[in-house]
This record gives structure tokens, sequence and C-alpha cells, in this order.
């Protein structure tokens, strides 16, 4: 799609807020769950990829005044939109942000010995990049934590249809893993975010509806799966990095 019909289309947020018959009783399900996280468990902080979901979230826990802190994985990969973006969540999160980034020296090994698109040679390469850039990363953030929570929804992908809303994190034993927005709709994420003017990424309107890194990250087209635009040259059943991989 050419950038001048881009800037013709309505913004995301017109275009995608509908929300579900039930959405006023999901709302209030998930303030009550977050309520009870904070209350429960500890402390738990939240995931946040600055996502559509997450930023959903974080608006909602910074409104019913959590102290649940929220930490952004900077693989340093990330799109220009998405930095602004994390640029603009610093200077207003009520409660900061913190940025984990990957070890320097394994990155920097990573990339002078298999090269700057060793995602794209194979499976392999593509997940030891996941697992410097992403797993080390995300084991920090979670250290000394009882909880944390995601902007994990059903819809997203098949194999993300039976997310729970509370799951025991098989992969991080000792933490409990909270997907609150695991029933929401896409409709029912752009509604909160149109009535309540919620910040967002500008690359959700050049129909990017998930975002990952930058070299791992496509705008879809009509008729697409949501995750579509995600490691588009993998096969459906491994289009996962790790970070929500379920050790049996
Ligand atoms: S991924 O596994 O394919 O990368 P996805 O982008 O769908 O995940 O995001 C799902 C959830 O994982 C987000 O709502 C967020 O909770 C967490 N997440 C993903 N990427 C990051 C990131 N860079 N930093 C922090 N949390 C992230
Ligand atoms: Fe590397 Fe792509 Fe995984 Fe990001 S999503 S860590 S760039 S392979």
């Amino acid at each position: 799609m050419s950038v001048q019909s881009l800037r013709s289309l309505p913004p995301a947020k017109e275009r995608l807020a509908r929300p579900s018959p039930d959405f006023a009783d999901k709302l209030s399900r998930t303030a009550d769950l977050l309520r009870r996280i904070a209350r429960d468990f500890s402390p738990a902080v939240q995931a946040s990829s600055l996502g559509a979901e997450d930023v959903v979230l974080s608006h909602l826990v910074a409104e019913l005044e959590l102290p649940i802190p929220l930490f952004v994985l900077q693989t340093g990969a990330l799109h220009t939109e998405t930095l602004a973006l994390l640029e603009r969540t610093q200077a207003q999160a009520p409660q900061g942000v913190e940025v984990f980034t990957p070890e320097h020296s394994a990155v920097l090994h990573f990339v002078r010995t298999q090269g700057q698109d060793a995602m794209y040679r194979s499976l392999a390469l593509r997940k030891d990049c996941c697992a410097l850039r992403k797993l080390e990363p995300l084991a920090r953030a979670l250290h000394g934590r009882q909880a944390w929570l995601t902007g994990l929804r059903r819809e997203q992908s098949g194999a993300r249809a039976v997310v729970p809303l509370e799951e025991v994190d098989t992969a991080h034993p000792g933490l409990t893993k909270f997907n609150p927005l695991a029933e929401w709709t896409w409709g029912d994420i752009w509604h909160y975010i149109a009535i309540h003017g919620v910040d967002y990424n500008p690359l959700h309107d050049q129909f990017y509806p998930s975002i990952g890194c930058a070299p791992c990250t496509r705008a879809i087209t009509d008729g697409e799966d949501f995750r579509a635009g995600r490691w588009w040259w993998e096969d459906e059943t491994a289009k996962e990095c790790g970070l929500h991989v379920k050790t049996p």
C-alpha cells in the first residue's frame, strides 16, 4: 500500500473500535482481577511491548492506581516508532518504566559471527537471536517477582486460543502469569483506546496489528491473520519467540 493511500485511511482507533456487547462487564472483571493481583501477588510487574493491548493494560493499572510497574525488553531491534513511544511512556508512566536490554557482548558476538540477517537463514538462528535479545533479559526482568502480567489475548492466534487469565508459569518457577485481557477482542482494545485517548504506536495505523522487532515484523494486508506479519517466512506453528512458551 502506498504512503499516499495510507494517509487517506482513518487511524486504527477509528477503524477498529468496536466494543463487544458485554464490554462493560469485561472491563469490570478485568479491574477486579488487577486489584486482586496487586493485593495478593506483590511484587507484580507488567511486561509491555508497547503494543495496543499493553498500552490498554498500563492505562488500566494507572487508572486504578495499582502498584504494578511495567518493563520493556528493548531488544536493540525495535522500530523507531516503538522507541519514540517508549520515550513518551517513560515521561508519563506514574511508576516509571524499567528497560531491559540484552548483554551487549553477546549481541556483538552473534552479529559478528552470524550476520545481521541470521534470523532469516534458519529457525535455529532466529531462536538464538530471540534467546539472547528477549529471553535472557526477560529472566532478569522477572527476577524477584511473584507475578507478571502480559497482553496476550485468545483471539490473537490458534496457539493462543486457550490462553488462561491466570496460570502457573512453568518456564519461570515460582511465578504466576496473568493475562488479564485474554477475553478481550481486538474491537474491545481499540474501543478502550478511543474512549480514553490512550497514546499508541502509530505503526498500528499502518496495518501492523502485532508489533515486535523491526526485522521480524511487517504490515499485513486485507484478509491476513493477526500475526501474519510476525516471522512471516516461517511456518505458523513456529511463530513464537519463546516469551510465552510453556515448559512441560
Ligand atoms: S511475542 O512472543 O510474539 O513476541 P507478542 O508480541 O504477541 O509476543 O506480545 C505478547 C505479550 O508479550 C505482550 O502483550 C507483552 O506482555 C509481552 N511482550 C512481547 N514483547 C515484549 C517486549 N519487547 N517487552 C516486554 N514485553 C513484551
Ligand atoms: Fe532477533 Fe527477530 Fe527475535 Fe527480535 S524477533 S530477537 S530481531 S529474531
